[in-house]
């Protein structure tokens, strides 16, 4: 062959590669509103620095005529990029070629990069589009699900792993975004469900849309398991272009810091009346995280799922954050087990990748009731004061109004190793709130009293004097100031950078046996 044959025989090959499952099926794919793997790939990386590797991989099988269908790249678009000039990994499935489902090849493809990201200490990006497990191929397909599950798994907590589901996945498949760290999903064209609606209704006689089943609102509101719904797949690929603006290459790194004009030392006056004369007065905390945070600029993370917390990103002084803050106006702020579990997941992974938690405290307890003890609210609770207390990032904490009870110990206390924790003069840091405790000191008295209404508010405010205050905590020092609100934002900027160079470890271990 000619020199020149050779250069065209490549040219052809890649030729055919670029153009996955064919116009028609591309066709097809844009018709249900949806882009291809390329274009995701496009959107979602720095302009021209998408590098593909496997571009020439084809299955390996014969049977049920695949041996005539070999498509170059064999259903996965695999390589390297940039994202604001910073290294990623990532695949993205083809629907266009055997709808992207995975084979033994398929699967190699995306092992390769995953294994190039843990040894050069990158995140891998997947982007899901795909029918599952190749059913012509059998078990060598389920094999290859495992591999991807094991490096998911080893991975995991080394180098941050994002999930974008922007098609169906169904099966086992759903088990490899379901460990990475964010899933997103789209609306209306995402799909995530350990089986379909047909399965569902054999098994349960449910009637159930895929949409209702495992659409991306159910996903984010229902179950947990998405941790973004977006309205596209533009918002989408963006989105993890801005998540990955907070979170560092791997676990040994640093989060990147952005310059900012906004003043470290900015006081916001608007914060010193911000909470209500009456504690069962409701106020938006998310109100508070963007007037301290870096020019209001927050991401919250689960924005639809277990309102009564709020998690998400962050900066303070330029640095990256984890805010974790109870959200009064969501049933009172209370800890219940979905709000648990999520803000557990949330501190493990900030923790993992060595981004300080900033904690805003308002909360009345755990959540009472048979659902909630009989859901195991001990076994769920119990993972976010695990996770609280294992994180050695630097931990600060701000109490704005109620801390009570075994909450009070869980929301970052200095007893499991707050760095800085501050309180407004309107904190409340006490057993129980005032009419409850009352209610319980004084059951005799009130018992017998006469006017038993009038006395038990005579005794609340009692009690409310006595403890419902900051300064009992404060001569203890279970808290180190009490600050005047409208100071908060210099005050969490100045105990991050006093908490700089931290370093605190925990006992040797294989791991930890968290309440599961
Ligand atoms: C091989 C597949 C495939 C699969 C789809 N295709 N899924 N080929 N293996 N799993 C092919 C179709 O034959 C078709 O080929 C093309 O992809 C597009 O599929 P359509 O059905 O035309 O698309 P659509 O109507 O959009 O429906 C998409 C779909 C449906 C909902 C995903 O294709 C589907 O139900 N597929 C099977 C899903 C499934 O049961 N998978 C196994 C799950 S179990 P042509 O040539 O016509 O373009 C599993 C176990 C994993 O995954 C275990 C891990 C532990």
């Amino acid at each position: 062959m000619q020199h020149t044959d050779k250069l065209n025989e490549l040219k052809n090959k890649k030729k055919s590669a670029l153009e996955g499952g064919g116009a028609k099926r591309i066709e097809s794919q844009h018709k249900k509103g949806k882009l291809t793997a390329r274009e995701r790939i496009d959107i979602l990386l720095d302009k021209g620095s998408f590098h593909e590797m496997d571009m020439l991989v084809r299955h390996h099988s014969d049977s049920f005529g695949l041996d005539k269908q070999k498509y170059y790249g064999d259903g996965v678009v695999t390589g390297y990029g940039r994202i604001d000039g910073r290294l990623v990994y990532l695949f993205s499935q083809d629907f266009t070629v055997f709808g992207g489902s995975l084979s033994e090849a398929h699967g190699e493809k995306i092992c390769k990069i995953m294994d190039l990201a843990l040894k050069n200490g990158a995140p891998v990006i997947g982007i899901n589009d795909s029918g599952g497990a190749r059913i012509q191929e059998g078990v060598a397909s389920l094999g290859a699900y495992a591999e991807i599950f094991l490096r998911n798994t080893l991975a995991s907590g080394v180098i941050p792993q994002i999930s974008a589901v922007v098609g169906p996945c169904a099966g086992g498949a759903v088990y490899s975004p379901a460990i990475t760290d964010f899933i997103f999903m789209v609306e209306k064209t995402s799909h995530m469900f350990v089986t379909g609606p047909n399965v569902v209704k054999t098994v349960t006689h449910e009637n159930v849309t895929f949409d209702e089943l495992g659409g991306s609102s159910t996903h984010s509101q229902k179950s947990g398991v998405a941790h973004f719904n977006e309205k596209s797949e533009v918002d989408c690929l963006l989105h993890i272009r801005r998540l990955m603006t907070f979170i560092p290459q791997n676990n040994a790194e640093e989060p990147p810091e952005k310059e900012t004009k906004d003043p470290a030392d900015r006081t916001e006056p608007k914060l010193d009346s911000i909470i209500p004369a009456s504690a069962s007065v409701p106020y938006d905390m998310k109100e508070i995280i963007t007037f301290v945070v870096d020019d209001g600029d927050f991401m919250e993370v689960h924005e639809e799922y277990a309102g009564n917390i709020i998690v998400g990103f962050a900066r303070c002084g330029g640095k990256s954050v984890g805010i974790i803050a109870n959200q009064p106006t969501m049933m009172a702020g209370v800890l219940n087990i979905n709000a648990s579990v999520k803000a557990a997941r949330f501190v493990r992974f900030c923790d993992a990748f060595n981004i300080p938690l900033v904690t805003f405290v308002d909360v009345p307890g755990f959540l009472p009731g048979t659902e909630q003890e009989w859901q195991g609210i001990i076994r769920h609770g119990a993972k976010l004061l695990y996770a609280y207390c294992e994180a050695t990032v630097p931990k600060i904490t701000v109490i704005t109004r109620k801390a009570y009870g075994g909450a009070y110990d869980v929301m970052s206390s200095k007893h499991i190793r707050g760095d800085v924790n501050l309180a407004w003069p309107t904190a409340e840091i006490a057993v129980m709130g005032p009419k409850g405790a009352a209610e319980i000191i004084f059951k005799k008295e009130l018992e017998q009293a006469e006017k038993p209404e009038e006395l038990l508010q005579e005794r609340t405010e009692e009690y409310g004097d006595k403890f419902a205050n900051p300064y009992i905590a404060a001569e203890r020092g279970y808290i180190d100031d009490v600050i005047q609100p409208s100071t908060t934002r210099q005050e969490i900027i100045s105990a991050l950078q006093m908490l700089e160079n931290k370093v605190d470890t925990n006992p040797k271990r294989k791991h930890g046996n968290i309440p599961l």
